[in-house]
């Protein structure tokens, strides 16, 4: 059987690289889904399309080609051949990909793609529809999170390492809007599945967290 492991979380609950260190730990790939509504997001704020626009939101969705690589210093995520891995990170295009995820046919074809990476290879997933809608049958599935001033405070840290110049209350702002409009949309909100369980990492170091998931892989598959 496929060996599937579903992380949920809200906004900076360092689903990404807690994801990236389980795969690791488990010689099996990551797959970044947030990655694939940033390359729509920077897509349409380039080209100049109204990301309140459904309609053309979800032409491009459609027309996108989008697509994503691992290679050996983890996903690159790619817009028609283009890589676009460097660019999809900025506060900006974080916002555009929160706004176009809301969009219920711009879902249906991310998931779509992804059920269809996690159908041919284990893998781990994380994003805030895996549980519940992307992987329904995954071998172990786990929400993510901490206290939204936590979560701040390390994306904080993580942009000032970067050489970007906002300010902790701009980034505690902005995150708690995404999570807003991430919990709040119509269609798949992110919430924690019935049958996930909750790992609140506020008081816990990253190997713990971690290992702690790796305990709950390991019980889920011999359970
Ligand atoms: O995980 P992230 O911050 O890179 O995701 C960017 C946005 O994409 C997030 O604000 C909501 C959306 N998203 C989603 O709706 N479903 C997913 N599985 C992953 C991300």
């Amino acid at each position: 059987m496929r060996l599937n492991i579903g992380i949920d979380g809200p906004v900076g609950a360092g689903k990404s690289s807690v994801a990236d260190a389980v795969a690791a730990r488990l010689s099996i790939l990551h797959l970044d889904t947030g990655a694939m509504y940033r390359a729509l997001g920077l897509t349409a704020l380039r080209r100049g399309i109204d990301v309140q626009d459904e309609e053309a939101i979800v032409a491009l969705c459609r027309d996108l080609g989008v697509s994503v690589r691992h290679e050996a210093d983890g996903q690159h995520t790619f817009v028609r051949g283009e890589d676009v891995t460097g660019l999809i990170r900025t506060p900006e295009v974080s916002m555009a990909a929160s706004t176009v995820s809301r969009y219920a046919q711009v879902r249906k074809e991310m998931v779509r793609i992804q059920q269809q990476l996690a159908s041919e290879t284990d893998m781990v997933l994380d994003g805030r529809d895996i549980c519940m809608t992307v992987l329904p049958n995954a071998t172990a599935k786990i929400f993510l999170t901490a206290s939204p001033e936590e979560r701040a405070r390390r994306r904080f840290l993580e942009m000032q390492a970067k050489g970007m110049s906002d300010t902790y209350e701009q980034v505690l702002e902005e995150l708690k809007k995404r999570d807003d409009q991430d919990m709040n949309r119509p269609v798949e909100p992110l919430r924690q599945a019935p049958d996930a369980v909750l790992v609140d990492s506020t008081h816990l170091g990253f190997d713990e967290v971690v290992d702690e998931i790796l305990r709950i892989v390991e019980e889920k598959s011999h359970g």
